[in-house]
């Protein structure tokens, strides 16, 4: 279906960001958004592209108060010829639905996600950063408007899309990657089996930002988050997934239902199969961890994300002890997949998988 989005152009442009430096992560808005309505009875309709700015929601809107809402996250970036390259959106409109029906919000059919996505970013395209670790972030969402203190899904919802140039999500690898400093959360948990863990919900991140204080606390950039039942199988790097190299083979926590099913996840499980590793999707028992580390079989570890593409882990730190990972030193396959993947997204580096890279 061929969509035809009206377009509001904003009559007060803002000053585009010059020093890539400073872009930080979700600072520099860009001049439109994209909004359309959903209407039990009538579907998502009139999509529309407008200048970018508050939207008005009643103060007893239900998404407010019980948090029936979802986000997703993927980026755009310059590539040589000028155009721009998307990454796999397709997987971020399957994942919208999985959210949507978990959430009981409706489900969007995945070309108009699709159109609505291209069709945003085409027209604020000139805020595309070029530096290196640097993109326009895309932020789709979904909030209901509709006002009722009933614990009920609503009946009216909101899509929206909204534009980032940012730069590298974690600080310090804008040029370079870095090896982190991660907590182990002992108490704490991110999600169980059964709940919203799978799912891009607001809500999974609001519960996570307690321990993320206390990682910092502990001089971390992060947490690694453990099951919620025993408190002792790895599940995610703070907002990501994790890997970790153990005597040559790369093993990832399977997913369960409490583990987001990241799209970087899916990319580079797909890479290093074709590279030829033995990639194992299993349960990870945190022993296992640190008794390789111990033995020095713990070669690499890493957190791959939309935002932080590739973020490697440098120390797992559990009561009070580090476990060092490869020295500190970033890893051969970390690097490696990093690149691979930053230079496909940006087409520095042909799509080695032939349909991963959707250019508009
Ligand atoms: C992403 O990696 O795109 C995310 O949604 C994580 C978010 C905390 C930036």
């Amino acid at each position: 279906m061929d969509y035809n989005f009206p377009v509001t152009r904003t009559t007060t442009p803002k000053e585009k960001p010059t020093d890539c430096k400073t872009l930080g992560f979700g600072k520099y808005f860009t001049d439109h958004m994209f909004i359309m309505e959903y209407d039990e009875g009538q579907g998502w309709h009139d999509g529309r592209i407008v200048p970018y700015g508050p939207i008005s929601l009643d103060p007893g809107s239900t998404s407010l108060h019980y948090g029936q809402l979802m986000f997703e996250g993927l980026k755009a970036y310059r590539n040589p010829k000028g155009t721009l390259n998307l990454f796999r959106p397709d997987m971020n409109a399957k994942r919208l639905n999985n959210t949507n029906e978990r959430m009981c919000i409706p489900p969007m059919d995945e070309e108009l996600f699709l159109a609505a996505v291209k069709a945003i970013v085409k027209v604020d395209e000139d805020w595309t950063p070029t530096d290196p670790g640097t993109s326009l972030y895309i932020r789709p969402f979904i909030v209901s408007p509709e006002v009722s203190f009933s614990v009920l899904p609503a009946k009216k919802y909101l899509f929206i899309i909204i534009l980032c140039a940012v730069g590298a999500y974690y600080a310090g690898n804008e040029s370079k990657l870095h090896g982190s400093r991660i907590l182990v959360e002992e108490n704490y948990i991110r999600a169980a089996v059964g709940g919203t863990g799978a799912a891009k919900t607001a809500g999974n991140y609001a519960s996570g930002m307690i321990a993320s204080y206390k990682a910092h606390d502990h001089g971390c950039e992060e947490v690694l988050w453990l099951d919620s039942k025993e408190h002792r199988y790895v599940e995610e790097v703070g907002t990501s997934n994790a890997f970790f190299k153990i005597n040559g083979k790369i093993v990832t926590p399977e997913l369960t239902g409490s583990i987001l099913p990241g799209v970087t996840r899916d990319s580079v499980i797909k890479l290093l199969k074709k590279w030829g590793y033995e990639v194992e999707e299993r349960r990870i028992e945190l022993a296992e961890v640190f008794e390789a580390a111990e033995n020095g079989t713990l070669e690499e570890a890493w957190a791959t994300g939309t935002a932080c593409v590739i973020s490697p882990i440098g120390v797992l730190v559990y009561k009070d002890k580090d476990y060092p990972i490869n020295n500190e030193v970033v890893g051969d396959v970390s690097q490696r997949l990093y690149d691979s993947l930053y230079g496909m997204q940006t087409g520095k580096l042909p799509d080695e998988m032939g349909d991963w890279i959707v250019e508009i």
